[in-house]
């Protein structure tokens, strides 16, 4: 589970570029500003949030604690921001919505069989989810070697099944109680209805791979544009032309992301590809950014680089396998406080003030 989190795709060189390139934005200090008054608040997509961040949607989230999304869904509506649950979380929309208090946004990928796509859609729709995050970075899956060596994406030997299996469980006892056996079932909720044969992790991964369509195109968006009447944010461009595209499919916004290198070794991260494709945008559409955002200073940073906001991936995935919903509103409450201070000392007071002056460029 923790190289399934950490790892990503081929050297990792794109993964460790998307917190460097954070890194290495200089803010510029600003002081003697009166900054008594401080407001992080965004509306975004019809919705207030109390700083411009949300949770990136996670495959399996729900085996790092015990129904690992619903206790997500709670910290994020604690502190006032968005939870986006993945396709493949452990639990499903309807059991996310139970434990949610405000609209929470849900992600899909482009399944071979569209008539499951549809149906996810009409159950997201009746749980209240108004904001879908469609990713389009995954027509095919990028070659996760940590996961190979695990077993995680099925195969591997004797050894690496006892290391995998067995040795692992038996050198995490409070995993084994609280996820392995408290919180089953260990199933892709949204998917269980569509593959009922299947009964572990393992299974519905094997059924997600063959349903991944390397088939689709822009022109398939507007298919979905026609099923889904709620705003649609395209995640996984990297480029303006494919923004532009996104936006002419009739999406409302894009995120700006290489799916935490996890898909194409080697690419520009989310951050450094940030600011051409505001520039292409301009206000036409919402733009989020992710991969490598690990605090305030980075939110500061990437609304500085043209998003309006950021999400973060393996932050919060992090603080909720090491201590669950308290965990999480723990780690949020510092990345707002942070972000608090990191306004501060920039002489800003809301987010409508950072813009790129606020950048110290090299
Ligand atoms: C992801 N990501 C992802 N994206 C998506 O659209 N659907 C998914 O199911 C998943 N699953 C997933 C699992 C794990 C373990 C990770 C780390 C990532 C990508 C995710 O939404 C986001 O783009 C990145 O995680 C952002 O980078 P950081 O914040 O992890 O650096």
């Amino acid at each position: 589970m923790f190289d399934y989190i950490d790892g990503a795709a081929g050297a990792e060189i794109s993964l460790a570029d998307n917190a460097g390139d954070f890194a290495r934005l200089r803010l510029k200090q600003r002081v003697m500003r009166d900054v008594s008054k401080l407001d992080a608040s965004i509306d975004l997509f019809g919705e207030k949030m109390s700083m411009p961040l949300a949770l990136a949607p996670i495959g399996m989230g729900g085996m790092m604690r015990k129904r690992g999304e619903t206790q997500a869904v709670r910290a994020a509506d604690a502190i006032g921001i968005p939870f986006c649950l993945s396709t493949v979380g452990i639990c499903s929309l309807e059991e996310v919505a139970k434990a949610a208090t405000r609209p929470f946004w849900f992600q899909l990928y482009m399944l071979k069989d569209r008539g499951a796509v549809s149906d996810m859609l009409k159950r997201a729709k009746a749980v209240g989810v108004k904001t879908l995050l469609f990713t389009v970075d995954l027509a095919v899956v990028g070659a996760r070697y940590r996961d190979i060596r695990n077993g995680l994406s099925g195969g591997g030997g004797v050894f690496s099944r006892l290391r995998a299996g067995i040795v692992d469980y038996l050198l995490h006892p409070q995993w084994l109680l609280d996820v392995g056996v408290g919180g089953k079932p260990h199933v892709f909720g949204n998917l269980s209805e569509y593959v009922p044969e299947a009964t572990t992790p393992a299974d519905f991964r094997q059924w997600v791979d063959g349903q991944i369509d390397p088939g689709v195109t822009w022109r398939d968006i507007e298919w979905l544009r026609r099923e889904w009447d709620g705003n649609l944010v395209i995640k996984g461009v990297l480029t303006p032309e494919d923004s532009q595209a996104a936006v002419d499919a009739g999406a409302n916004g894009v995120v700006v992301s290489n799916h935490g290198g996890r898909q194409l070794d080697g690419v520009a991260s989310g951050i450094s590809a940030l600011p051409a494709i505001a520039e292409r945008m301009k206000g036409r559409a919402k733009i989020l950014v992710d991969g490598g955002v690990r605090s305030g200073q980075d939110i500061v940073r990437a609304v500085a680089s043209g998003a309006d906001a950021a999400l973060i991936g393996r932050p919060w995935i992090f603080a909720l396998a090491a201590e669950g919903e308290m965990g999480l509103k723990r780690y949020l409450s510092l990345v707002k406080h942070d972000l608090g201070v990191a306004m501060a000392l920039t002489g800003t007071t809301s987010i409508d003030e950072i813009g790129p002056e606020i950048l110290d460029r090299p």
